[in-house]
């Protein structure tokens, strides 16, 4: 059985961009895989973050999927510390795994930055807990955005460094799924920019949270140029704006931006942004609804990541409990 592992940090408001480039492919991979998702947090403190923050992060990240119609029934949504065989395997990871590989990832060189002295422990082994996350569950598939490839790669290196250490085929090599291409969301200030948590401007994303009204007044509000939207696809050359809101307009229709651009061509910005809102408020206007409503009952959201975890826990025991087998730890009895 394919079986398929997703991280997400549990860090800030998630916005349209993680919508349509992450979490709305969650879904719909549900049908064809068993799937985990998981609040990575243990990842998330790798740069630290305040306490209360992190609690309400975790849970509004919680809410979002599960009102995104990630189905927790079927499929397994829980927090990664409150499975701690994830945290075990990534030990045995950094046993394996070896420092030149790790001093090859260039997320780490972005994250710590010119202060590499300075950053954690945790930020630079990173990448060897999330090796652990997949292979814990012998995950086949990993969901992962471009920005992701790398470590992927690392935790295909692992899993085979491992086996071959041990010669035992214990771990499959886990391929990544790269989902959403085409589907890079740009800043609504900046057709330039990604679209980013992290912006200092709140329009310039539309978050999960956000209620129809403000959608509507973001999306009027979002940067245009002066012309009308152009005839054919080339039009869009050096007009990163209008790019980005035909692509936004297309992903939300499950459509291509080709198709679009022959919608709309050559009407203007206003026209075209009117359609655009509704169609948003259309989409995101009942999961932002139904979010709210999970936020409201904070203790229904624990008990549902409290049974995945437990889920989640009965799946990867065995695994640990067999690579810890294989490693020569003796078993307690
Ligand atoms: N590093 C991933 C990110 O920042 C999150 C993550 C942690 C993850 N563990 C994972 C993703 C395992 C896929 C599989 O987006």
């Amino acid at each position: 059985m394919n079986r398929i592992f997703s991280g997400v940090q549990p860090t800030g408001n998630l916005h349209l961009g993680n919508y349509l480039g992450a979490v709305r492919n969650w879904v719909r991979l549900q049908d064809q895989f068993q799937c985990l998702f998981c609040l990575v947090d243990l990842h998330a403190i790798t740069v630290w973050q305040p306490p209360e923050a992190l609690r309400a992060h975790t849970r509004e990240v919680a809410a979002a999927m599960l009102a995104a119609g990630v189905d927790a029934k079927k499929h397994i949504l829980f927090v990664q510390s409150q499975n701690p065989n994830h945290a075990e395997l990534a030990w045995l990871f950094n046993c394996v795994a070896r420092i030149g590989w790790l001093n090859r990832m260039t997320q780490f060189k972005e994250k710590a930055g010119k202060n590499r002295e300075n950053a954690s422990v945790g930020l630079y082994a990173y990448p060897n807990l999330m090796s652990a996350d997949i292979l814990v569950y012998k995950a086949t598939h990993v969901p992962v955005g471009e920005d992701q490839k790398q470590h992927l790669e690392l935790a295909r290196d692992t899993a085979q460094k491992f086996n071959s250490d041990y010669g035992q085929d214990v771990f499959p090599l886990p391929e990544p799924m790269i989902l959403g291409a085409g589907t890079r969301v740009m800043s609504l200030r900046d057709g330039t920019k990604k679209m980013s948590k992290s912006d200092e401007s709140d329009y310039s994303r539309i978050n999960m949270t956000d209620d129809a009204e403000t959608i509507d007044l973001k999306l009027r509000k979002a940067k245009t140029d002066p012309l009308p939207l152009p005839e054919t696809p080339d039009g869009l050359e050096g007009r990163p704006e209008a790019a980005n809101l035909l692509g936004i307009w297309a992903a939300l229709a499950n459509g291509t931006r080709d198709e679009a651009v022959a919608q709309f061509a050559g009407r203007q910005f206003s026209a075209f942004k009117k359609e655009l809102s509704e169609l948003a408020v259309a989409t995101l206007g009942p999961i932002n609804a139904e979010m709210k409503r999970y936020l409201a009952d904070p203790a229904q959201i624990d008990a549902i990541l409290s049974e995945g975890a437990r889920r989640a826990r009965a799946l990867s025991a065995p695994v640990l409990a067999e690579v810890q087998d294989i490693v020569g730890f003796l078993k307690a009895v």
